[in-house]
């Protein structure tokens, strides 16, 4: 099969189209057939092997995977004897998590893995877009967030953000976007009830307070966010920060306004497979749509690099020839 392979970190050019070994699946193992795969911030970061500290997690010298890529959607090619929950022919959206390897022709998983269903309206690279549930894991699991609460979203353009403010909106929240002047239109069609432009003002000098602030982008901080926090508010990021690895353990044990960071993508897989059929009642019920910046092929893969590198919004989908 071929594969978007790396051997050592760099520019996007470091990565290389390939021939390698279709894997063969074994016992609960499911081999699917990719037909869309994220090309993520999290990619970026353990293509370029920096900032320094990701190497601890992705090989210190050089890359402990070689193939990038953690959200897929397919067709199941092939299953392991052992494998009852899915059957050759299902079409599917998965992650692979830490283990990466999705920027291939094809992808070997756990039945037991983060593995669904596809939601039936949306095509593979509909799919994939959405099966990043990050910003389900913040705003249901860590800010509680509920009907009649407020939260401004800071970076709702982006992937994580997209699926925030929809997900607010599910949730019965009243929604700020903050982004960029090119994106404002876009995240009022996501649903935000207001939109702010951080190329034109601060949101933490608005004057306005929230139940949560997500700073998905991560670009403002716990301590600059308190003046817009309500008495009992959630500062939550995805991004973290030296500041935010002390003020978590801080502000849950002094005072009521918290500080909350999470790495969403250590969840267990039953939990991820849990918020992928979520995702797709959502989706199949109209209440959440992808937002997808563009489509790259797989020969294009430096490109598709280059594209999140320089920033981007919504998701940026490798697919596979005439697929996708
Ligand atoms: N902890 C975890 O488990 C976890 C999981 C997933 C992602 N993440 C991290 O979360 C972050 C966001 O991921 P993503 O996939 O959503 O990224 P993304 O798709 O690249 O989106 C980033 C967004 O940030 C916006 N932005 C850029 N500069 C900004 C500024 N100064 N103020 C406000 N917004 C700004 C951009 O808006 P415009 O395009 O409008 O400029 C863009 O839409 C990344 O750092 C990623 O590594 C962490």
């Amino acid at each position: 099969m071929r594969a978007a392979v790396y051997r050592s970190y760099g520019p996007p050019d470091a990565v290389r189209v390939e021939e390698v070994p279709t894997p063969t699946p074994a016992g609960e193992e499911v081999l699917v057939r990719v037909h869309a795969a994220t090309v993520s911030v999290t990619d970026g970061t353990a293509r370029r092997g920096s900032p320094g500290y990701s190497r601890l997690f992705f090989g210190l010298r050089r890359p402990k995977w070689t193939v990038l890529g953690s959200e897929f959607a397919g067709v199941v090619e092939a299953v392991g004897p052992a494998v009852h929950r899915v059957r050759v022919g299902d079409e599917v959206v998965g992650v692979t998590g830490p283990d990466f390897g999705a920027h291939a022709e094809y992808v070997r998983v756990r039945q037991d893995g983060a593995l669904a269903a596809k939601p039936a309206n949306l095509d593979f690279a509909g799919a994939v877009a959405l099966a990043d549930t990050t910003a389900l894991a913040f705003l249901r699991d860590r800010a509680r967030l509920g009907a009649g609460q407020t939260i401004l979203v800071n970076g709702a353009s982006g992937s994580v953000g997209s699926m925030a403010v929809q997900l607010a909106k599910h949730y019965g929240a009243t929604v700020t976007g903050v982004c960029s002047t090119a994106h404002l239109d876009l995240v009022r069609e996501l649903g935000a009830d207001a939109v702010l432009d951080y190329t034109r003002e601060d949101f933490t000098r608005s004057g306005q307070t929230y139940d949560v602030v997500f700073d998905v982008a991560g670009t403002s901080s716990f301590g600059r966010c308190r003046r817009v926090l309500g008495p009992a508010g959630r500062y939550l990021s995805p991004v973290p920060s030296p500041g935010l690895l002390v003020q978590m353990p801080w502000t849950a044990a002094f005072g009521r306004r918290r500080a909350v960071l999470a790495f969403t993508g250590l969840r267990k897989a039953a939990e991820k497979t849990r918020d992928l059929l979520f995702v797709k009642e959502l989706a199949e019920a109209g209440a959440l749509r992808p937002v997808i910046a563009a489509r790259y092929p797989l020969d294009r893969i430096v490109d598709a690099h280059r594209h999140v590198e320089g920033g981007k919004h919504g998701n940026v989908i490798l697919v596979m020839p005439e697929q996708g």
